[in-house]
Parts: structure tokens; sequence; C-alpha cells
């Protein structure tokens, strides 16, 4: 074997090896970065450190401190920017984005769903992928988009958690329970008239109810003293599509309850 038979054998093997992940499913690298795996390897082991660590303290409980820092947010941007800094939610790790709110800070209805999926993470914003797509199309339906400058018509939408799950999966709840804080602060900050909860990870959270998104949608509840209607997901809907016939009876009510408040 010479050089150049080494190298091809080595590239053969790598391309083997890349073919056989993308047919598996593998879509994406998971650091942002390449890493010399090569010169990792190389490295010396570390010396023993010189000081003695510092006894552990007692370990912070993560949801005091989210309702600590959403609390000492005075505006939106600050609590942006208190979830960016927030250090004991790890789905942040394995994020590219927060994911922290799009449309209209001041629109009369607040959108808050579960959590960013791919796409969202990929650009940023909430609700951009297929199912973003649906919600778009389900409130043009009443007039209403997160791009409306009158606030009548506008939407203002977040969600429960604003890091991407790996795998999609459904946020624990113990997330639910740590972002639950933020995402009221963000509620009280935006001030809308109307709460949308989109899906029962939204409605079960902001609620503290275990009653299912089937039996509660389209009931006028209550969150932050405001009106909030919890509503069929349209991931769900796009499913279950013969559920849109509730879809569509819950916009109606959403309006007609706006035209109420005017
Ligand atoms: N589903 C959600 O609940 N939120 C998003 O942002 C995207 C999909």
């Amino acid at each position: 074997m010479n050089a150049w038979s080494d190298w091809q054998n080595n590239f053969d093997l790598a391309q083997a090896a890349l073919v056989w992940q993308v047919e598996m499913g593998v879509d994406e690298a998971i650091c942002d970065a390449p890493q010399n795996r090569y010169e990792a390897a190389e490295r010396p082991a570390r010396k023993p450190a010189a000081t003695p660590a510092p006894a552990p303290s007692a370990p912070e409980d993560p949801v005091a401190a989210a309702q600590a820092a959403a609390d000492a947010a005075p505006d939106l941007k600050a609590l942006q920017d208190a979830l960016a800094t927030f250090p004991h939610c790890e789905l942040r790790m394995g994020a590219r984005n927060l994911v922290f709110c799009d449309g209209q800070a001041g629109a009369r209805v607040m959108i808050v769903g579960e959590a960013p999926g791919r796409e969202e993470d990929r650009q940023g914003r909430p609700f951009v992928g297929e199912a973003g797509q649906l919600l778009d199309r389900m409130f043009e339906a009443i007039s209403m988009r997160r791009d409306a400058s009158d606030p009548a018509r506008a939407l203002y939408i977040t969600n429960i958690l604003p890091w991407r799950p790996p795998q999609n999966r459904d946020p624990s709840p113990e997330e639910r329970a740590m972002m639950r804080p933020f995402v009221l602060r963000h509620i009280a900050l935006a001030q809308p008239d109307i709460v949308v909860l989109m899906g029962r990870i939204s409605a079960s959270t902001l609620l503290d109810t275990s009653e299912g998104i089937t039996r509660i949608r389209g009931q006028w509840r209550e969150v932050m003293g405001r009106p909030a209607l919890p509503m069929l997901h349209p991931a769900y809907l796009l499913r279950n599509p013969a559920a849109k016939r509730e879809a569509w009876a819950d916009l109606l009510e959403l309006q007609a309850r706006l035209r109420e408040m005017t």
C-alpha cells in the first residue's frame, strides 16, 4: 500500500460511513463548527488542578431562578435577553436559535404554541414550518395576520419552549415548569386582549390542568386575568383533517369575542 491508496481507502471508508448515516435518516450535524477528533486524541493528559475545587454549593432551584429572571425583566427585549442567558434549561445546548416571538407586539391576539420544530429552530421564528403555514391560513380566514400593522388584525406569536426539543419530543414536565414563568411574564408584557392556547402542551401548561385538549378546546378560560381560548394545534389538524370543523368554530368564537370587546 502506498500513501495514495491509503488515502483512497480512508476516503472510501469515510464516504461509505456518510452515505450510511444519510440512509439512516441523519440530516444535520450536532455541532455548529467541525471538530478535529485527531487533534483531541493527541492532546496531552490534563494536569491535576493545583488548587482544590471549591465545595459545591446547594443547587439553585431552576423554577425559582426562572421566576426571578422573568420578574426582573421590565420589557420584552429584557425578557428575551433573560431567556438567552438562562443557564438551567439544557435544550438551549442543542438548539440553533432561541425562538422568542414573531408578529406584532401590541396585537390584540397572542398565540402561545408548544415548541419550535426544525424549521423554526433554523429560522429563529415560531410557526414557520408546515403547521405554521396552516396556522397562517386559519387566521387569514378571519382576516388576522402576523404581519398586519393594525393591532386589531395583527397576531403576536410565541411558544411555551423557546428552544427545539431533540427529535421534536414532547417537552418534559420539568422543562415546562421552568419556562412557565417566562411565558406568563411574556403575556403580562405583551398585554394582548386574548390569549390563544394552541394545542395540548400550551393549554395544560398555562391552565395547569390535565383535561385533554379535545375536551376543553373552544371553552373560555383565563390566563393572567385575560380571556384564554384553548384550540386544537395545527399539527394535530394536519393529522386529523376532520377536526378542522372544530377549529373553524373556535376561530369564529374568537372573532365574536374580539368584536364584543371593542
Ligand atoms: N409547533 C409549535 O407549537 N410551535 C412552533 O413554533 C412550531 C410548531
